[in-house]
């Protein structure tokens, strides 16, 4: 527990996710908590933290880990964190693009197990992205930013999928709002920038999966249950696909049986966001929500339920 500008604040140092029991018992008398994306933010939870609770902050864009019919039920104002991470995620997914296509952790171990003998013309061969035509499922902020540095960058061809077109974002990319079924037949890279809802839960799945190229690279950097990572790992098995770069995981932090010992997929432990710059404004953001609604204004970024 620590003072700070007259707020008394108390912080978790439990390494990982805090169990149920824990994170019950801290929130009793708490106005405000800064929850973190695993922390599941229901009616219990306001109940053990008490009446006086206002404010729940999430650390994330995301709030899939929000009830928010109980946010509605209880009064309960919930905030997340837009923008500040816009620039990292979409760094990160082209990392994630680069590397499978490039197969760059794969020559990365393939080195180290000492079978590199000599430089050879058709050793390890890869594919490039300039000219090839990236989906983007979701063109929100993350999307767009995407598909921004595919067309400044690689002079990628977009093809993408939203609830609804948007024509200045065309004009100044020449990008094309396709259907889902039209993004998947014709991308060689389909990148995922979709939120977790119900309409999108194991959106990607075997239907989907039969229609990509055998070509084509999938890439996700959203929520891990938007793709049924158990078919995922038969396509790839099958090489249905080319290969797979992924963030983020069904059920998380386990990994569906299979995956970790294929060759054409990547992996990173839901790190998009994780640079020192982003985390850092991130955590401000959170704190600034839960001062303005403490304060009695309306937050920054209050999400609407
Ligand atoms: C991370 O996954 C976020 O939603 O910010
Ligand atoms: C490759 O190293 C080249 O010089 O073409």
């Amino acid at each position: 527990m620590f003072q700070d500008k007259g707020y008394e604040v108390e912080v978790s140092d439990f390494d990982g996710v805090l169990p149920r029991e824990q994170l019950l018992q801290k929130v009793k008398g708490a106005d405000a908590i800064l929850s973190l994306l695993t922390d599941k933010m229901d009616k219990e939870v306001f109940e053990a933290a008490g009446p006086q609770l206002k404010i729940v902050a999430n650390y994330a864009v995301g709030y899939d880990n929000f009830a928010l019919v109980d946010f509605k039920e209880k009064g309960i104002v919930g905030t997340n964190t837009p923008d500040v991470l816009t620039e990292t995620v979409a760094e990160h997914t082209f990392a994630l693009m680069l590397a499978i296509a490039h197969r760059i952790v794969e020559s990365d171990k393939f080195l180290r197990a000492g079978k590199y003998h000599g430089w050879a013309p058709m050793m390890l061969l890869g594919s490039d992205l300039a000219k090839k035509t990236l989906g983007i499922l979701g063109l929100g902020r993350i999307g767009s930013r995407v598909a921004h540095h595919a067309v400044k960058g690689f002079e990628m061809n977009i093809l993408y999928y939203d609830v609804k077109p948007n024509p200045d974002f065309e004009k100044e990319t020449g990008a094309k709002f396709a259907s889902k079924e039209e993004v998947l037949k014709n991308s060689d890279f389909i990148s995922i920038h979709l939120p977790l809802l119900d309409s999108t839960r194991h959106f990607i799945s075997e239907t989907e999966f039969n229609m990509m190229k055998s070509t084509a690279y999938l890439i996700n950097t959203s929520r891990g249950p938007i793709i049924d990572e158990v078919v995922l790992v038969k396509a790839l098995q099958e090489k249905k696909i080319k290969g797979a770069a992924l963030d983020v995981f069904e059920k998380e932090p386990e990994l569906s049986p299979g995956l970790s010992e294929l060759d054409n997929v990547i992996i990173t432990p839901h790190t998009a966001s994780a640079t020192e710059e982003t985390r850092a404004k991130m955590s401000e953001v959170a704190a600034k929500n839960i001062i303005e609604v403490l304060e009695g204004r309306i937050p920054s970024n209050l999400i609407k339920i």
